[in-house]
């Protein structure tokens, strides 16, 4: 039988879901601050169950999904976690399952998660000084976070660092991170702050990647890699045992080469993380529906993805006068973007 492929209307194959399990979370990042000013958590019995996301995630591989990213809030905090990977470890299409955290509650998952067959983690860490670390979390989990991502590295684990950099706060950090990246087999990735979720937006701490790019490159050797359809763009660096890659959201879009959908916790499939369009799958994967009537809606919500977003058009430039009018920008009320 042939192989159905994901294509959208701007001829994009989208073969990448990432699925929220949560909306909750024990952080509270100053860019991010879920709750504040987003919609109202949900309630559990309006997340989708282990075996929703299970029957989702057989229709989606169905029809060309191969990775899988499991995000949040914070992902750690749902409590069947493992069976969910263990579940979705079943699906023999999906070649590749991942995992981004904030790391606080990482190392006693560690040993489960690798039986249960999970591949990679992103792990969120924007500071390596503790005092920064809980300014800009508000989490006093520094020392567990730093520990973890060492647990993850020898057990086995690929890893990568997200760091958000914000002017004023961690733009100092930067070379410090990179140097993480030479000493440890690990990517560290610089992340431009975008408008995302609750109300942390600032303009004004945005620093564009070609600044950073700059500071790097003054300092270290890089050499670029193949990008893969990652959102990533990552280099190699001279005599160091790890990566570094930046992902420049507002000023360098990558919609062209975008190939995701999002699945969120309530059950909303998601064409665009900068798109409040959406369709609805709870009722059906609850109601019974038949398969075809959700992978209707996967091709329903793949034939709605736009082409980019707002920064696709007009990028980001850093300079006064988008401050001003990026401070208008609509915020994405979306929790694990
Ligand atoms: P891999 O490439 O599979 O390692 O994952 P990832 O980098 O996409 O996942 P991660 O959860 O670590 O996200 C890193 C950053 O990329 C976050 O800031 C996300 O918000 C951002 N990001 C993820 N998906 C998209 C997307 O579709 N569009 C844009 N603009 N940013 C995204
Ligand atoms: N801008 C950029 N990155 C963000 N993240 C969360 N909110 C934002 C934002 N507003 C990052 C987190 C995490 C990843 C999933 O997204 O730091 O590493
Ligand atoms: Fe939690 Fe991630 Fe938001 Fe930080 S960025 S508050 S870790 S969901």
């Amino acid at each position: 039988m042939k192989q159905e492929q994901l294509v959208d209307s701007y001829g994009r194959l989208i073969d990448y879901l990432r699925i929220s399990l949560t909306d909750l979370c024990n952080f509270r990042c100053v860019y991010c601050a879920p709750g504040k000013g987003a919609s109202p958590l949900l309630p559990s019995s309006e997340y989708l169950t282990r075996q929703e996301i299970l029957h989702f995630v057989q229709i989606a591989g169905r029809m060309g999904i191969r990775r899988i990213r499991l995000t949040g809030g914070e992902p750690l905090l749902r409590k069947d976690i493992v069976d969910i990977v263990c579940a979705l470890k079943t699906v023999k299409s999906i070649k590749d399952l991942s995992l981004t955290t904030n790391g606080s509650r990482l190392k006693p998952f560690l040993k489960p998660l690798k039986e249960a067959g999970l591949d990679r983690f992103n792990i969120s860490l924007d500071s390596v000084d503790a005092l920064r670390f809980k300014e800009i979390t508000l989490s006093d989990a520094y020392e567990e976070v730093m520990d973890s991502v060492s647990s993850t590295l020898a057990y086995g684990f690929r890893v990568k660092l997200n760091m958000v950099v914000l002017k004023g706060l961690t733009q100092e950090e930067i070379i410090r991170f990179v140097k993480m990246a030479v000493e440890h087999p690990l990517e560290v990735r610089f992340l431009e702050f975008m408008p995302l979720c609750g109300t942390g937006w600032r303009p004004d701490l945005v620093i564009p990647l070609k600044t950073v790019r700059a500071i790097v490159n003054e300092n270290f050797t890089l050499s670029k890699l193949p990008r893969e359809g990652n959102v990533a763009e990552s280099f190699s660096i001279s005599n160091g045992q790890g990566r570094v890659g930046f992902i420049a959201s507002l000023t360098h879009s990558f919609c062209g080469e975008c190939s995701r959908i999002r699945l969120s916790a309530d059950g909303m499939i998601r064409p665009c993380l900068f798109s409040d369009r959406a369709v609805s799958v709870k009722t059906l994967l609850r109601g019974g529906a038949p398969d075809d009537a959700i992978a209707n809606a996967i091709r329903e919500a793949v034939g709605m993805k736009p082409r980019g977003n707002s920064f696709q058009e007009e990028p980001f430039s850093g300079e006064e006068k988008d401050i001003d009018r990026y401070q208008q920008a609509p915020l994405i009320r979306f929790i694990g973007g």
